[in-house]
């Protein structure tokens, strides 16, 4: 693994690759969560709007703040039509641009293994929550195997190169949530395990999107052709061709929520 940061500069990328995993594990996502209608929610780490755009749908928000390092993500994210009431902005999830007790729910979707000190990220969001609010994450599983292009970096790391790995990986593990959230203070505390799967229209469909995953992009950019080509191949042969071309997918996330204490 390298430590070369892992980057979120393309919107529409990230949506082809992204957007409907995303789409998929953040609506059972916000299902557990079981938050009613009405409330002031915090996305952090918004990226390109893909989940505040099912918090909008899903919770009927009276307000949403995005917020997300990344240009390009933001930009992004301003465009969606369901983002109409969200409000976005460049920040940090170290150290959130808002007041004590702002909101009445916080989230990181796919966020939390990218934050460099996911305690202080966790502590953020229970400062920006006022007491009896929700504080909540999921993360692919990075370690358990759950990110949904581990075939591709499974490959990758057969073939001796390294994939860019998220400096926080081990905070997408349940027992790290757990811990994460048990020390930051907050009320019941649970977790759970996020199994989602896609369907693509053919193994092409499946690369092509690859690059929208900034670490696979990032780790492609060092490849010449020729090893392109063979990583290509050895990933083909993992994937369970339908008669049609399609291949089905399968990805798993680790997901947290709690209360902040009253
Ligand atoms: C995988 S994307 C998730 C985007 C969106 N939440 C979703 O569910 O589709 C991860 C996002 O985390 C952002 N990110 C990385 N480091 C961050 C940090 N320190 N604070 C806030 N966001 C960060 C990236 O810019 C990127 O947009």
């Amino acid at each position: 693994m390298t430590d070369t940061p892992i980057r979120f500069d393309d919107g529409a990328a990230y949506e082809r690759m992204m957007g409907i995993w995303s789409a998929k594990a953040g609506e059972i996502f916000l299902d557990w969560l079981a938050l009613q209608k009405n409330l002031s929610w915090a996305d952090i780490g918004c990226g390109n709007g893909a989940f505040t755009e099912q918090i909008v749908r899903h919770n009927a928000p009276s307000r949403v703040e995005g917020i997300d390092p990344s240009e390009g993500q933001i930009a992004y994210a301003k465009t969606r039509a369901a983002t109409g009431m969200a409000h976005f902005r460049i920040g940090d999830a170290m150290a959130l641009p808002y007041d004590k007790d702002s909101f009445d729910a916080a989230v990181m979707a796919l966020v939390i293994f990218f934050v460099p000190e996911p305690a202080r990220g966790v502590a953020e969001m229970a400062r920006v929550v006022r007491p009896g609010g929700t504080v909540a994450a999921y993360a692919w599983d990075m370690n358990g195997g759950g990110f949904p292009l581990e075939v591709i970096l499974k490959e990758l790391r057969a073939t001796g190169l390294s994939p860019i790995w998220p400096p926080s990986a081990d905070a997408s593990r349940r027992e790290e949530m757990m811990r994460l959230w048990t020390d930051a203070g907050f009320e019941n505390v649970e977790t759970r395990r996020i199994d989602v799967t896609r369907t693509y229209l053919d193994v092409d469909d499946f690369w092509n999107a690859a690059p929208g995953s900034a670490s696979l992009k990032a780790a492609l950019a060092k490849m010449d052709p020729a090893q392109i080509a063979e990583l290509k191949a050895r990933v083909r042969v993992h994937l369970h061709e339908e008669a049609d071309g399609r291949v089905t997918v399968s990805a798993f996330a680790n997901a947290v929520k709690g209360r902040v204490r009253t």
